[in-house]
């Protein structure tokens, strides 16, 4: 294990730079964990009719003789689909959705566990929850499948929301200044990985069948256990080590310093701390943007979506939307520490807004003009590619960049809260929103859209080639201009009123 020796913090990232292997073996490791998080996401869509057979099946309220039977039938009676029983309905729905129920309560931990032992041994403890999560579903036949499913992803999603934050702050920390941006981006490019690598093995002639599916699901375990033989292997973060133990020179000699960061804890970083609300209020609302873009309304319905705009083998387009995902978040890679993380977080959302817009067109005109088809589908590609360029990646490592050691961890753990509790309101609202407003259902991603544009363009500031330092005193000249306009505002007020 490495431990530095350097005096101080940008002594100890020249040192990192030169340790290219290091960095490089410990980027991979970490997004090991992202990996996971994307497979765990995106497994549950293609097997999800194998696995209610099961389940209703086990419960004695489906069986395949009376499906046969009525599918035989020559009158006009219903084919029972064993997703159609109330009771399938309900363990099939928390199956999917404990996953963000659990994702959203140790998200808020994420401090708590990259503090407590450093963010290296942190990613190592949490690799027990994705193993046993791993073993539940991937033994579910040995027991009460639905029940062994619904606790392995509970545990699961544990798991992903603690790693979702511990990724970006590790990387985030061990990162040169040059490639933060890039580094920062292969946690995105490690989730949309994932979720393309479970989409392609679920097919049903690979994993997604009935003998398979528990591997299929069982498997969302296995990244864990290669990330915890190579994490003894990587460096702990230098800003760790350094001002959180306080091992560096000047945290050790600054007691004011160290206490101030021992005092700044997540309730007084957002009631008291108006040093940190501006930061706080951009982190937030650029992971709401992520998630209330609309984008995992295409990722969790895509294959409705597509049916419905006409695509007649619609799980093809769904993995054609997963290889447009990786693909533009390679892109992102390339850009995000040229163009910056401003410019392509504008350009993202504005895009998006206008694909929104197309959509709501293909879907209202379909039937009027075939044609319009591929207006929806071009519109929904060029959706996924806008939000990879931009609003996918960079609010997850955006915020290890707004935040300075102290309150960092505070900060992710709030936004990562933020982004787990949109994506579950979107993917428990949606079908009935869909229901609501038909096909201008788009319409209020769009409206969405233009007002997150608005609020980048006026608040967010471009963090690109900054050190920690620099962009932390980009918000503390913004304020002490602001706190300025005030106390003139003031002065102005009293003197008029005299
Ligand atoms: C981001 C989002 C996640 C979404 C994914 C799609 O990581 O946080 O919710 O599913 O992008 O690529």
């Amino acid at each position: 294990m490495y431990s530095c020796v350097c005096p101080n913090q940008s002594d100890c990232l020249l040192f990192l730079q030169q340790l290219t292997g290091t960095l490089a073996i410990a980027v991979f490791t970490a997004t090991l964990g992202s990996l996971q998080y994307g497979y765990s996401l995106g497994v549950i869509n293609a097997p999800q009719k194998i696995v209610e057979r099961h389940y209703g099946r086990f419960l004695g309220v489906w069986s395949e003789e009376a499906s046969v039977r009525s599918e035989n039938s020559t009158e006009e009676e219903e084919i029972p689909e064993a997703g159609k029983h109330p009771v399938v309905i309900m363990y099939w729905s928390l199956s999917v959705a404990i996953f963000s129920i659990g994702g959203m309560l140790s998200s808020f931990l994420v401090g708590f566990m990259g503090d407590l032992r450093g963010r290296v041994k942190g990613m190592l403890m949490i690799n027990i929850l994705a193993i046993v999560a791993g073993l539940l579903m991937g033994l579910c036949k040995m027991w009460k499948p639905h029940i062994m499913v619904i606790s392995g992803r509970a545990v699961m999603g544990f798991y992903c929301g603690l790693t979702s934050g511990l990724v970006p702050m590790y990387i985030g920390e061990i990162a040169p200044k040059a490639y933060r941006g890039a580094l920062g981006a292969l946690h995105q490019l490690a989730i949309v990985t994932g979720i393309l690598i479970s989409q392609v093995i679920g097919l049903d002639f690979i994993l997604g069948n009935d003998d398979m599916w528990p591997l299929l699901f069982g498997l969302s375990g296995a990244p864990a256990v290669l990330q915890s033989l190579l994490l003894p292997l990587c460096p702990e973060s230098p800003r760790y080590l350094y001002i959180l133990l306080g091992k560096e020179q000047e945290a050790r000699t600054s007691k004011r310093y160290t206490q101030k960061l021992n005092v700044i804890h997540i309730l007084s970083l957002v009631i008291r701390s108006s040093v940190y609300r501006q930061r706080l209020l951009v982190a937030l609302v650029m992971h709401l943007s992520q998630q209330f873009s609309g984008i995992n309304a295409i990722f969790y319905y895509s294959t409705a979506i597509f049916t419905r705009a006409g695509v007649s083998q619609p799980v093809y387009a769904t993995i054609g939307v997963g290889v447009i995902n990786t693909v533009f978040t390679l892109v992102a890679v390339a850009l995000v520490d040229k163009a910056g993380r401003r410019t392509l977080t504008l350009a993202g959302l504005g895009g998006m807004c206008c694909c929104a817009i197309a959509m709501t067109v293909g879907l209202k005109f379909q039937n009027e003009y075939s044609w319009m088809s591929y207006v929806s589908m071009s519109a929904i590609f060029l959706f996924v590619s806008f939000f990879e360029i931009g609003p996918g990646p960079i609010p997850w490592f955006i915020v290890a960049e707004l935040f300075s050691q102290g309150p960092r961890s505070a900060a992710i753990a709030l936004a990562g809260c933020c982004n787990w509790t949109s994506n579950f309101i979107i993917g428990m609202t949606f079908p009935y929103i869909e229901v609501l407003l038909d096909c201008y259902v788009f319409i209020l991603f769009a409206v969405l859209l233009l007002c997150f544009t608005v609020f980048t363009y006026l608040r967010v500031p471009e963090t690109k080639g900054k050190t920690f330092e620099e962009i932390a005193a980009v918000f503390q000249k913004g304020q002490k201009k602001r706190q300025r306009d005030n106390a003139e505002l003031q002065q102005l007020k009293t003197s008029t009123d005299a």
